[in-house]
């Protein structure tokens, strides 16, 4: 006996439900900002690859790619101390943050307009983990300008972490700054 649907037809249906839901969770651009030159003195691409550069485009996200329990994200270094390269303090609660202590900033999707503030997450990489406590934002909607030190705005998918997280994970000096890694709420 055949039914009106044949078991094909409703494979088909079945994989573009699930492909038309999987293409709404991706997180795509919400704007750009174009590169402007900075005042001399402040970041050039002289002196930083990675200031903005002039009539660049840079995307702007504020969506980050879905939580799961193994999330993908890249690991930046950076320091939360008073005079390190931040340079304003943590946005959680406005302080500075001694660079010993395993903390990290996430990218604007993931930081949830603070909703992740000061809640602990769990860094994996090379089947080593990190428990690490979240005090600020990487802005994914702003940058190029004074307020970002001339930088482009945060990738969507980015944890920047202290010293203290790179140590933890046994990554060696010298190659600190990028790595692939995957995270969950802790
Ligand atoms: C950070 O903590 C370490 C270890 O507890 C300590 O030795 C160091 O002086 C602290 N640094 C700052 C800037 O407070």
């Amino acid at each position: 006996m055949n039914s009106f649907l044949s078991r094909e037809s409703i494979l088909v249906i079945l994989l573009l439900a699930i492909c038309f839901v999987s293409e709404a969770q991706k997180c795509r651009p919400s704007g750009m900002i174009r590169g402007k030159k900075s005042p001399s003195g402040q970041c050039n691409q002289e002196q930083d690859p990675d200031c903005c550069r002039p009539g660049k485009m840079y995307p702007t996200y504020t969506c980050s790619p879905a939580v799961s329990g193994n999330t993908h994200a890249y690991l930046t270094l950076n320091s939360f101390e008073a005079g390190g390269d931040g340079s304003l303090p943590s946005e959680c609660d406005n302080k500075y943050h001694n660079d010993s202590t395993p903390i990290v900033a996430l990218s604007t999707g993931w930081y949830k307009n603070g909703g992740r503030c000061h809640n602990n997450i769990k860094i994996t990489a090379n089947d080593r983990s990190v428990v690490a406590m979240v005090v600020d934002e990487c802005d994914s909607t702003r940058g190029c300008d004074a307020d970002h030190d001339y930088l482009p705005p945060c990738a969507n998918n980015i944890i920047v972490a202290s010293k203290a997280v790179w140590e933890g994970l046994h990554v060696s000096k010298e190659n600190w700054g990028g790595l692939d890694v995957t995270w969950n709420d802790a």
